[in-house]
């Protein structure tokens, strides 16, 4: 398919372009993307590279679809925002940026735009009825995009998920086409229990 371009208040989305490379390179070794989602370390040009060939490739086959988030007035990528596992009217969306970009609520402006599109009926989206997401339990930062969202949390894999060699406690939740997402449920309290 061919890229889409989606516009937000304060965003523009649109698909991570060969001439992002510094960019990719400069949110995908912070600590925080490298203690949290599964980016090679250390990552370099090469690495760079070829994750932009996968971004084309992946709007080519429609398997897996990425977003630069950038500022409207600025053309620097600050971050992506992808869907992938994208099957049987579902997909899963994954969200990194660069430290600078934090604490302005872009990812939440960017993830709820992508939901909204991959919800909408083709040709103005994909039709899905199922958007879920997947983190490390302690990653609060991205618990809380997800909430904000309209997610609702679907529970814990105890020591689910494998990532730079320990096994970790992770989150899932999820969001519905018919959801109400101004009352996402279920997301745990401070003590870990449910409060929905
Ligand atoms: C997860 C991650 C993308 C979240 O970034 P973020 O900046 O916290 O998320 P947002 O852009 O939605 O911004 C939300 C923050 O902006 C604030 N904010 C300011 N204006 C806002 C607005 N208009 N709307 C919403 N939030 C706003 C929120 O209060 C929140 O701040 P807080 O956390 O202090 O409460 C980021 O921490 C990151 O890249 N982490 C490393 C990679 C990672 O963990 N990815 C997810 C793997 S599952």
């Amino acid at each position: 398919m061919d890229p889409v371009t989606l516009p937000t208040d304060r965003l523009v989305l649109s698909a991570p372009a060969t001439s992002d490379a510094e960019d990719v390179i400069a949110y995908a070794t912070d600590p925080d993307v490298i203690a949290y989602t599964p980016v090679p370390a250390p990552y370099g040009h090469a690495e760079a590279v070829e994750w932009l060939g996968r971004c084309r490739t992946g709007w080519e086959s429609g398997t897996r679809l990425a977003w630069a988030i950038r500022r409207r007035e600025d053309p620097r990528l600050l971050g992506t925002v992808e869907l992938f596992q994208i099957a049987d009217g579902a997909a899963e969306v994954g969200y990194a940026t660069h430290p600078d970009a934090r604490g302005h609520g872009y990812v939440t402006e960017a993830v709820s735009a992508i939901v909204d599109w991959a919800f909408a009926t083709p040709p103005h989206g994909l039709g899905l009825v199922r958007v879920q997401w997947r983190a490390i339990a302690t990653n609060h930062a991205s618990l809380a995009v997800a909430r904000r969202v309209g997610m609702s949390y679907e529970g814990l894999r105890r020591s689910g998920v494998l990532h730079r060699g320990q096994r970790h406690d992770e989150a899932l939740a999820a969001v519905l086409r018919d959801d109400d997402r101004s009352t996402p449920l279920g997301w745990p309290a401070p003590t870990g229990r449910p409060d929905a």
